[in-house]
């Protein structure tokens, strides 16, 4: 080693490449050392206090002095939201689903539950936030963030037909009304003013959908005049719905089936927080009667 390469009495391994180069021995940095024991040391500790070393008969591990596990952390993490749902759950017990409405926190607890309650048992049919679904034969399930209701859209009317279901009913007309009685009536609903025909006081089409037309909520029949329509809306699609009702059980028949919810699918809290739910989408209608905040 020449020496314009000495660097003093910092010590070499002695060990010499091409004349110039040598191995020098430095020591690490003392921050260094010092973070490189104390990681050791704290792997050890980690090791003795959490469950670490896997054992070698099958499965087994050494579980650590601390006694943590995964599913007792849930289960703290999980009495702690309990604890908080607990308060909300209980006092929405005895309350109706208007009182609930009327509670501005309560609502807003109801509707987050709500959603997930919605995206398991109600969004296959009535699509992700109500948007409804369709199928070839136009709607399949009513739209839900609209104002416009088949069954009404009050509280305790929607509250209602999740308890119970709903089933709308007309009857199959192509036995009792020629094709050009159909047509003249299809064309009129086509066209948004069902009550243009005579035919359609005369043949009791009024007897379900109203003398305007425009449908009665306690059976459910469609506003016939607001163009929202259930099924298919051309001329012929009409002509299929008059001609084949709607549930009127035979198999050309339109059907249209919300299924009951009390009971085996759902608690009542649950139909409640699902009937809250579904009028927070916009389309509820405000209640003359809705009841005060409970205390
Ligand atoms: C199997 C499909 C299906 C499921 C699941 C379903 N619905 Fe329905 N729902 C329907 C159909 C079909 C109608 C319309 C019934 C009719 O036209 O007679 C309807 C009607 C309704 C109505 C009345 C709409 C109006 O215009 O008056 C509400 C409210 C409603 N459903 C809410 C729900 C909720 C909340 C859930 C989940 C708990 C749910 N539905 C689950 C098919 C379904
Ligand atoms: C027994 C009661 C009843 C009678 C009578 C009746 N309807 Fe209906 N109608 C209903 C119901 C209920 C619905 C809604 C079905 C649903 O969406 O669940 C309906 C739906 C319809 C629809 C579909 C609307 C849409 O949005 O797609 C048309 C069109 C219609 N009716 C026309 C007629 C005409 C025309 C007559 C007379 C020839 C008539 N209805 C007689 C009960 C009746």
């Amino acid at each position: 080693m020449s020496d314009k390469h000495n660097a003093g009495d910092v010590p070499t391994t002695g060990h010499v490449w091409d004349d110039d180069l040598g191995d020098y021995i430095n020591q690490p940095p003392k921050w260094w050392m010092l973070g490189l024991t104390a990681s050791a040391i704290w792997v050890v500790v980690y090791w003795i206090f959490y469950p670490s070393i896997p054992l070698s008969n099958g499965g087994s591990f050494f579980p650590g002095v601390g006694g943590w596990t995964a599913i007792k952390e849930m289960e703290a993490d999980k009495s702690v939201v309990d604890e908080v749902r607990g308060k909300y759950e209980a006092k929405l017990k005895d309350m109706t689903p208007a009182a609930i409405l009327a509670d501005g926190d309560l609502t807003e607890y109801v509707t987050r539950s709500g959603k997930v309650l919605f995206g398991d048992n109600c969004a296959a049919c009535h699509g992700q936030n109500g948007v409804g679904t369709k199928d070839k034969q136009g709607l399949f399930a009513p739209i839900l963030n609209d104002d416009d209701w088949l069954f009404g859209g009050k509280i305790d009317d929607i509250h209602t037909t999740i308890v119970g279901g709903r089933q709308g009913m007309m009857m199959a007309h192509k036995d009792m009304l020629s094709p050009e009685e159909v047509d003249t009536l299809a064309n009129a609903v086509a066209a948004g003013t069902p009550t243009a025909t005579p035919l359609f006081t005369d043949k009791g089409c009024v007897a379900c959908h109203g003398a305007d037309g425009k449908g009665m909520q306690a059976m459910g029949s469609a506003n016939l005049t607001d163009s929202v329509w259930r099924f298919d809306s051309s001329v012929e699609g009409i002509k299929y719905t008059i001609n084949n009702g709607v549930n009127a059980g035979t198999p050309e028949t339109r059907v249209a089936v919300m299924p009951a919810f009390q009971g085996a699918k759902l608690s009542d809290a649950e139909i409640k927080k699902l009937a809250v739910y579904v009028y927070k989408f916009g389309g509820g209608q405000a209640d003359a009667q809705v009841a005060p905040a409970a205390q």
